[in-house]
């Protein structure tokens, strides 16, 4: 009981109300939250404080930098999954914050998406500093089960290498980004490897114009330390994936490397194993299996590349989300425009 009224009083305030609607939407460091809520920080810090101590929000802290989002699990969590649905979004006051929301998310992709046109031209070479490629592309391959592929999906495909790798195994491949110099890269990559049975296209992780259940298979090479909504784009991607079709993510586990915010535009500093299970979890996907590809200097202060899969569970149904059952297309091909 004691639980539930400081709950509700921790909710039951204006601003903290609308703090829990944005976090319910997307997690945020404070400075964030300030602008969306056009609050001071030292006064926004007292309401997350309040929010996170009665259970309905948590602190998730990385490197120099937290994160509030809804809490994983509890009272608190239950409460704020009914408040949310109650709150109006015609609400003046929320409609407003919603607004400041989608500039500070627009100012970030703008921000990345700068990054990206810079480095284009030579992300290969800045990859391969980071990661021992050739032993993630291995464990890539062996994670499929399978030497056929009928179609791949390859979010954020930046200069097509999972494309390359993946190549000789699949039907039909498919990679999307939403940076042109990177996809240009691509372009001259897959052509001059004569890889015709591969197309890359312009398009967004969060909003992704392609069939449900049209994929055998999904990957997600370092890309989510870049997004500030990994768990959207899981979600978005599995809703691509067949029934029991396979998704591969990669990515570093969680890391104190803070110079990679600043110098290489990282949002995340890696991602922990119940962090990237409970996504899957939501995303109707069970986890398969999880791996570690460490480095010669594995630990928190070095970066040790993780592969996570999980295959989609087999029925549709239950993860479509409402409208795009219709646009599947029977024989399961897609559309491959360049
Ligand atoms: C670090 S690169 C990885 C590229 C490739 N997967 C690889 O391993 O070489 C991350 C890519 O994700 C793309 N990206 C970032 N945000 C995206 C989004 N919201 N939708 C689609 N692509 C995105 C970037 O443009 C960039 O090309």
């Amino acid at each position: 009981m004691d639980q539930l009224v400081d709950a509700l009083k921790a909710v039951g305030e204006p601003s903290r109300l609308r703090i829990v609607s944005v976090l319910a939407r997307i997690e945020l460091t404070v400075g964030e939250l300030c602008r969306v809520i056009g609050q001071s920080q030292p006064r926004t810090s007292r309401h997350l404080r309040l929010l996170c101590d009665a259970g309905v929000l948590e602190r998730h802290a990385e490197g120099t930098s937290a994160f509030y989002r809804p809490a994983a699990s509890g009272l608190g969590r239950e409460l704020l999954d009914v408040v949310k649905t109650l709150v109006d979004d015609a609400d003046p006051a929320i409609a407003r914050d919603l607004e400041r929301l989608s500039a500070v998310r627009e100012a970030r992709a703008a921000e990345a998406e700068a990054y990206f046109s810079r480095i284009a031209t030579n992300w290969d070479q800045i990859r391969f500093r980071h990661v021992a490629d050739e032993d993630v592309e291995v464990a890539l391959l062996e994670a499929v089960q399978s030497d056929r592929i009928g179609s791949l999906l390859d979010i954020g495909t930046g200069t097509g290498r999972m494309l390359e790798v993946f190549a000789d195994r699949i039907d039909r491949g498919l990679g999307i980004d939403q940076s042109r110099p990177m996809l240009n890269v691509a372009r001259a990559n897959l052509d001059a490897e004569g890889l015709a049975h591969c197309r890359v296209r312009h398009a967004d992780v969060y909003d992704l114009d392609l069939p449900a259940g049209s994929f055998d298979v999904a990957v997600l090479h370092h890309v989510l330390h870049f997004l500030d909504d990994p768990a959207d784009a899981i979600a978005q991607t599995a809703r691509t994936l067949k029934p029991g079709g396979r998704m591969l993510v990669v990515d570093y586990q969680l890391h104190n490397l803070e110079f990679l915010r600043s110098d290489y535009a990282h949002r995340r500093l890696g991602f922990d194993d119940d962090e990237v299970n409970s996504w899957f979890q939501d995303a109707d996907l069970d986890r398969e299996s999880i791996r570690y590809l460490n480095g010669p200097k594995a630990g928190p202060d070095s970066l040790t590349t993780v592969l996570w899969t999980a295959v989609r569970w087999p029925s549709l149904a239950t993860t479509a989300p409402i409208g795009t059952e219709s646009n599947s297309s029977p024989n399961n091909s897609f559309e491959v425009a360049s």
